[in-house]
């Protein structure tokens, strides 16, 4: 079997050291908002190159406390694609406020910047570009539409820990970065768990604030908050393992290369791209490949786990039919939806179950097209 990552295997390198920091928390008493929250905070905020960071119980809530801070809330805009994972939308929606999507460009499957202004109303607040897969988004005209406008920009990182744009981490180039520790991401902890980098000092605090019942001081709230901390196993974690990110995803690019490498002549699959002057760190490696459904089936059948992300997109799910959008509405996007298909990813594998990965997937085309 060939997963498309293998936590197990990343644990066992490091068992020892985790198991250590675990006890050292449990054996502490101190679980909640302690110094490994703090060290983290400071850790992450270095690495992603911004003035701050503040550690909140997942990347959902990252986005949704971001959006919290800035007031965003009913009669406000949000600006965003319907190609990504539902966090990205479902929060702009519990804020009362309204997500607008936008188109994806075909190639980096992220926003399109071309169609930015066109979605721009006096009730517009905010953009959220999401650096899908690790890929980072084309950040400049976006990043100058949003001045020109006034606009708050919060980027989805969920996905992206260690992506560079035009030598910049991603998560420092907008108003706040938002990032999950989910167990699949890049840097992931052992549950869920995120962090909001800011070069705000205002937003810091008020971030700090809003995931602490919305108080500074113990049963004194100054606002509507709510209980959104990160906690002191996974932050000890999280300390054990950052050290090893860049490493990571260094292989993981390499992974990537390998099998562009292996696929550059199939002529029915498109590899991903990279925009130039990025730095993508690959927390899916995802073609695109015609008969995609059938594809998938077969591979996994194979017992190679294949991944679809995402079969289908927001603007069309049930729950965010109220915003009114039909199919067809975004092409690229729902073209997208069906022929995107990720293919194992992770630091640990081998170029032999890369091969293997291929040589299923060649003769999965070869039987697609005899049944088509
Ligand atoms: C693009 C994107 N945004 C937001 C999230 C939400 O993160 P979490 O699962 O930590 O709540 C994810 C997680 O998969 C994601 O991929």
């Amino acid at each position: 079997m060939i997963p498309i990552l293998d936590l197990k295997q990343q644990y066992k390198d490091m068992q020892k050291d985790i198991e250590k920091v675990v006890l050292d928390v449990m054996q502490s008493g101190n679980y909640i908002l302690g110094k490994n929250v703090s060290a983290l905070e400071e850790k992450i905020a270095s690495y992603c190159e911004s003035e701050h960071s503040v550690g909140v119980a997942s990347g959902t809530d990252a986005l949704h406390l971001a959006l919290r801070a800035l007031d965003i809330g009913p009669g406000d805009e949000v600006i965003t694609v319907s190609f990504t994972f539902v966090a990205t939308v479902e929060v702009i929606a519990l804020t009362g406020a309204t997500p607008v999507f936008i188109e994806v460009d075909e190639n980096t499957f992220n926003l399109d910047y071309k169609e930015l202004e066109k979605k721009i109303t006096p009730k517009t607040k905010a953009i959220i570009p999401v650096h899908l897969y690790g890929q980072p988004v084309d950040m400049s005209p976006i990043l100058k539409i949003a001045k020109q406008y006034d606009l708050y920009v919060i980027e989805d990182c969920a996905q992206a820990i260690g992506s560079t744009y035009k030598g910049k981490k991603v998560g420092s180039l907008g108003d706040m970065g938002c990032f999950s520790f989910f167990p699949t991401k890049n840097l992931g902890c052992f549950g869920d768990g995120g962090i909001i980098t800011t070069n705000s000092d205002y937003l810091a605090e008020k971030l700090k604030v809003i995931r602490n019942h919305g108080s500074k001081t113990r049963y004194y709230h100054e606002e509507i908050g709510l209980n959104s901390r990160l906690d002191e196993i996974q932050a000890a974690i999280l300390r054990v393992k950052l050290p090893y990110l860049d490493n990571w995803n260094k292989k993981r690019r390499e992974v990537a290369s390998y099998y562009n490498e292996l696929l550059r002549d199939v002529e029915e699959i498109q590899i991903p791209c990279e925009l130039e002057e990025t730095y993508c760190i690959y927390n899916q490696y995802t073609i695109k490949i015609p008969n995609r459904d059938k594809i998938n089936d077969y591979l996994r059948e194979k017992n190679i786990m294949s991944m679809i992300y995402y079969p289908v997109p927001l603007h069309l799910q049930e729950a965010y039919g109220y915003l009114g959008y039909k199919e067809g509405d975004f092409p690229i996007t729902e073209s997208l939806s069906k022929v995107v298909l990720s293919l194992p990813n992770f630091p640990e594998i081998t170029k032999k179950q890369q091969e293997a990965v291929v040589e299923t997937l060649k003769k999965a085309i070869a039987k697609t097209k005899a049944t088509v």
